[in-house]
């Protein structure tokens, strides 16, 4: 393989990325990117490899959820807040299930560049290039707003600061203390599944009250004052990621400062692409979305190139065929993983191969397909032995309509209300928790298994 440089990807054939019609001006923002501090550092990133490593061995088990497409228009403190209180909820949910630790990773703080299924969009006769998220142009339907603008990194890149920001002074700052297992639930609208979680959460609070009385404390009582909370986002627009990527003078590795994670897309996972060759050479925890066009061959591929080394954690596969179509891809792909005896942890993204237009016209996804694909996954692992990993979706913490169903029905007519994804729709901070319920019984079942194994 040729020798990797933070810019050898230009060398190779790029899809999915803009063309910048004024190229000085796109050189002076990398330029002034390229001296700003990175968002996370090396050592963070590690560590979140090594936890994905254990996740790979059934040893914790990784939630990864957020925007599809973070937005300049909906940033707010408000917003960030209240996905990070829902993925602490389903969290907890999921390691009272799992009984392993829960691997929090926000697709936060830098998830702003989307790959769009064709270049350009045609309403009532006129055409226009698509939208392609905010860090590359915008989303009103006009001539000019769809032209890309490099200076739109920047203010992406303060978002995605202030914003981690944010996120790590509530992860270490008290607002993530298990103690207040209770509080998470403010704001929520009453349900049946926020009654389970409150059982839950009562069932913790009685344990912790006995840790203190036990005189549990030092180190362990500090563990349970704080959440590690790590962000990640589709490695896609790589002027961006260039410019942020930086040598680690601990090690002498290149790092992508730009997230702790960062993910190839399903449309640019190419073996000799451009978005290929960029991800290979950084260290960070790599994830490679695959769909139903992944073939055995390419993985074979993709995983020499992006593990060659084998390192446990490098890899995170992010299986996304849709309700109905895991039977038929995901025992292929664990054949080809198991003959290459490949490391990588298998993560579910039960929501993009299950997007559909509603009979009101918007782009949905009802709940029953999102919950089917995560049980059938789990199905297919429990029957090839392998490890179940981890579940990746986009939701939010905000009462949308943007998905249907769910305990509290949403409708092809309720989509309408309150619509507000910038790209794909996100599940509601009350399917979002009921999701985490679902997963939780199947990891319980797994666990349940495995003893019964060990039993016999
Ligand atoms: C996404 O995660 O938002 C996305 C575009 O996914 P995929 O590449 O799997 O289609
Ligand atoms: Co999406």
């Amino acid at each position: 393989m040729s020798e990797w440089t933070k810019s050898s990807w230009r060398a190779k054939p790029r899809i999915q990325m803009p063309e910048y019609p004024d190229q000085a001006a796109l050189e002076a923002v990398e330029a002034q990117l390229a001296r700003f501090p990175l968002l996370v550092f090396a050592g963070e990133a590690r560590r979140l490899k090594k936890h994905l490593a254990a996740a790979g061995r059934g040893e914790a088990f990784l939630l990864q959820g957020g925007d599809c497409a973070e937005s300049f228009d909906q940033f707010s403190s408000d917003a960030i807040r209240d996905t990070f209180k829902v993925m602490l909820q389903m969290a907890i949910v999921l390691t009272h299930g799992a009984k392993v630790p829960v691997i929090k990773v926000g697709r936060m703080a830098g998830q702003f560049a989307k790959p769009r299924s064709a270049p350009t969009e045609t309403v009532n006769g006129v055409e226009l290039p698509s939208y392609r998220g905010d860090i590359i142009n915008e989303l009103d339907f006009t001539a000019e707003a769809r032209i890309p603008d490099p200076e739109k990194m920047l203010r992406a890149y303060t978002q995605a600061a202030a914003t981690l920001n944010l996120i790590r002074a509530f992860s270490t700052g008290g607002y993530a203390d298990v103690h207040q297992v209770h509080a998470w639930t403010l704001g929520f609208t009453e349900s049946e599944k926020v009654e389970r979680y409150r059982e839950i959460a009562n069932r913790i609070s009685d344990t912790l009250d006995f840790m203190t009385a036990a005189g549990v404390n030092g180190d362990t009582a500090h563990t349970l004052k704080s959440v590690e909370f790590y962000t990640s986002h589709e490695s896609l627009l790589l002027e961006y990621e260039e410019a942020l990527t930086r040598v680690d003078s601990t090690t002498g590795k290149w790092l992508a400062g730009s997230g702790h994670m960062i993910w190839i897309g399903d449309r640019t996972r190419q073996p000799d692409g451009a978005h290929v060759e960029f991800a290979r050479g950084v260290q960070n925890p790599i994830g490679l979305k695959a769909g139903p066009t992944m073939t055995s061959d390419d993985l074979k591929e993709l995983m020499a190139k992006l593990n060659p080394e084998n390192e446990e954690g490098r890899l995170t596969l992010i299986a996304r065929f849709g309700a109905g179509a895991v039977g038929e891809h995901l025992p292929r792909l664990i054949k080809t993983v198991r003959e290459e005896g490949a490391n990588v942890t298998w993560v579910c993204d039960a929501m993009h191969g299950n997007t559909i237009k509603s009979s009101s016209g918007y782009k949905t996804r009802p709940f029953d397909a999102v919950l089917r694909e995560v049980r059938e996954f789990f199905a297919v692992h429990a029957a090839e032995g392998t490890v179940p990993g981890g579940v990746h979706f986009e939701m939010t913490g905000q009462d949308v309509t943007e998905c249907t169903g769910g305990v509290r029905a949403v409708s092809d007519e309720d989509l309408s209300d309150r619509y507000h994804t910038a790209c794909d729709p996100r599940l509601n901070a009350s399917q979002s928790l009921e999701l985490a319920f679902l997963v939780a019984d199947e990891l319980s079942n797994r666990r349940d298994a495995h003893r019964s194994q060990a039993a016999g």
